[in-house]
């Protein structure tokens, strides 16, 4: 692996990748805490434009209740939006295509920036339908929840998303492995690429994550 030695925890860009269902958003919140990155998910920047009734969110509505991908200028404008010269950012969810992936690099060259490691969470299709269709978040404050893994607390308001009903589900998964697969092989070829099993419990999945992530940081250390 390609060891950059100027990364430091507080000085860190990272990419989680991996289909959708795979855990991304799980995993989320122990990544920022352990690594204080701001967590950047272009489905919740999406979601939370659908909701405001923004021109925006009226076009990614036609998309996404497809489970097609936006086209990559909208996405990467977007984006651009959020990024600043200061901020680590956890990428949840993009780059989705190696045409938004170079365009991250642009982005970032222009702010002096990189992206450090890239996480990918490993899980087969068969379990992600099984996940997707027993999803449930809430839609005010984006937790997301499992029926069975881990349920919502009682009297809690949950939804399914309309994109994790299973006709759509199917078309997620064939454009994942169209589209944002190729993203895999174009990190492991920079040497920023790190993998972990995602089929494992949600707490053994964060514990794979961050040591890892120690491991990327201090390759010395046992
Ligand atoms: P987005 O919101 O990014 O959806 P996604 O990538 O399809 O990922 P999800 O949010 O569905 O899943 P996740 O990996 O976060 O899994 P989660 O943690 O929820 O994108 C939605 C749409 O927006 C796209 O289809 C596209 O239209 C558009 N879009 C977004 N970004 C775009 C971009 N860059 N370019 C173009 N278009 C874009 O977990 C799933 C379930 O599994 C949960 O119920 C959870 O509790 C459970 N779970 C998680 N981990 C485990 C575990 N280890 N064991 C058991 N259950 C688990």
């Amino acid at each position: 692996m390609n060891i950059n030695k100027d990364i430091s925890g507080e000085n860190m860009n990272i990419i989680l990748v991996g289909p959708p269902g795979c855990g991304k958003g799980t995993q989320t919140d122990a990544i920022v805490q352990r690594f204080g990155v701001k967590p950047l998910s272009t489905g919740n920047l999406l979601r939370s434009e659908i909701q405001q009734q923004t021109q925006l969110g009226k076009t990614a509505k036609q998309y996404m209740d497809k489970g097609e991908l936006l086209p990559d200028n909208i996405i990467l404008s977007m984006v651009e939006q959020e990024l600043t010269e200061q901020q680590n950012v956890l990428f949840d969810g993009f780059p989705r295509t190696i045409a938004q992936a170079q365009g991250l690099d642009n982005l970032f060259e222009k702010l002096q920036r990189q992206i450090d490691v890239v996480i990918e969470i490993q899980v087969p299709d068969q379990v992600i339908i099984e996940r997707l269709s027993q999803r449930r978040v809430n839609i005010q404050t984006g937790a997301t929840y499992h029926l069975t893994y881990n349920p919502p607390p009682e009297g809690e308001q949950v939804i399914q998303r309309e994109d994790d009903m299973p006709h759509v589900i199917a078309g997620r998964l064939t454009v994942y492995h169209q589209q944002t697969a190729p993203l895999i092989t174009y990190y492991q070829q920079q040497g920023k690429l790190i993998s972990v099993d995602g089929q494992a419990p949600i707490e053994q999945v964060c514990e794979q994550i961050i040591s890892k992530l120690d491991e990327f940081l201090n390759p010395q250390n046992p």
